[in-house]
């Protein structure tokens, strides 16, 4: 029996990483999963999930694809906004342009789809005392700075908030709303950080800050959204969770070394 079996579970960011990771990892639960995304991933013809190309910072396209799932489906339990572009540079050196294409993504984009499912789960009979529940990814860069995060962190920030403002607006309702805050994870997005040569010195300066010693992988979070969408989190909302490995749980200036602490 999977955890989220009759459940109807929409995915953006469906197509790669963390997103594909939900999908998998939800669809095994026994929920019947929806992945949105600009692409449909090339996989898809071989499971039963169904992809949809949609463009979160497009509200019409959201809103008619969230409308036609719910009329499709019957109702919509589980959202997870996991579409998210990567960017930035110090301030005086961003186009405006690009703060405005991280913004559009990811947080003017998570707008989008958290409107679009709270219009429908508000519409929609409580089932375990729930309508529906939202897990948002932000980021530990939502929680705290990083040199040259500027219109990432801001958007991630963003986010953190967004989720808080809309569990207490729509706890009463019945929808959960809560927010995964990923240290680095293994994923297309963050490659050119764990992979490029020239980028040594910034990847072993990262890793020292996640206190597990290594970065995370896409099912790691998976599993922690799984937590959060599941009557397990029945009594969780409005909560900013980090999956960070340690990263975000303070500073060690290589004191664990001298006390012979570093594995
Ligand atoms: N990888 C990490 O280390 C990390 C850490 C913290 C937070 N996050 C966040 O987790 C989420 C997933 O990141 P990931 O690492 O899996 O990245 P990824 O690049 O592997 O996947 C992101 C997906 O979002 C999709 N996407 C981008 N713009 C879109 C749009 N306008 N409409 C629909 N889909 C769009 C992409 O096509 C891609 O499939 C993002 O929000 C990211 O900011 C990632």
């Amino acid at each position: 029996m999977g955890r989220l079996n009759g459940h109807v579970a929409v995915v953006t960011g469906a197509a790669s990483g963390i997103g594909a990771a939900c999908v998998e990892r939800f669809h095994r639960e026994g929920a019947h999963v929806v992945g949105l995304d600009l692409t449909v991933p090339a996989t898809s013809r071989r499971t039963r999930v169904e992809h949809r190309e949609v463009d979160v910072t497009d509200e019409a396209a959201v809103a008619a694809a969230f409308a036609s799932i719910a009329t499709a489906r019957r109702r919509i339990d589980i959202v997870v906004n996991a579409a998210g572009v990567g960017g930035g540079a110090p301030v005086h050196m961003l186009e405006g342009s690009e703060w405005d294409r991280i913004i559009d993504v990811n947080l003017k984009g998570t707008f989008h789809v958290a409107k679009a499912a709270v219009t429908i789960m508000l519409d929609q009979p409580l089932v375990e005392g729930e309508r529906g529940t939202i897990v948002n990814l932000a980021s530990v860069e939502g929680l705290e700075g990083m040199a040259a995060g500027s219109a990432y962190n801001a958007s991630k920030g963003g986010v953190v908030l967004l989720t808080r403002n809309m569990a207490i607006d729509y706890g009463r309702m019945g929808i959960r709303v809560n927010a995964l805050c990923p240290g680095l994870i293994r994923t297309p997005m963050t490659s050119a950080v764990t992979d490029e040569p020239d980028l040594v010195a910034i990847r072993d300066a990262m890793l020292a800050d996640h206190k597990l010693g290594r970065f995370g992988e896409p099912e790691e979070v998976a599993a922690a959204a799984l937590f959060l969408a599941s009557r397990d989190a029945s009594f969780i909302s409005g909560v900013a969770l980090p999956v960070d490995g340690g990263y975000t749980a303070g500073r060690d200036p290589q004191l664990t070394r001298l006390f012979g602490l570093d594995g």
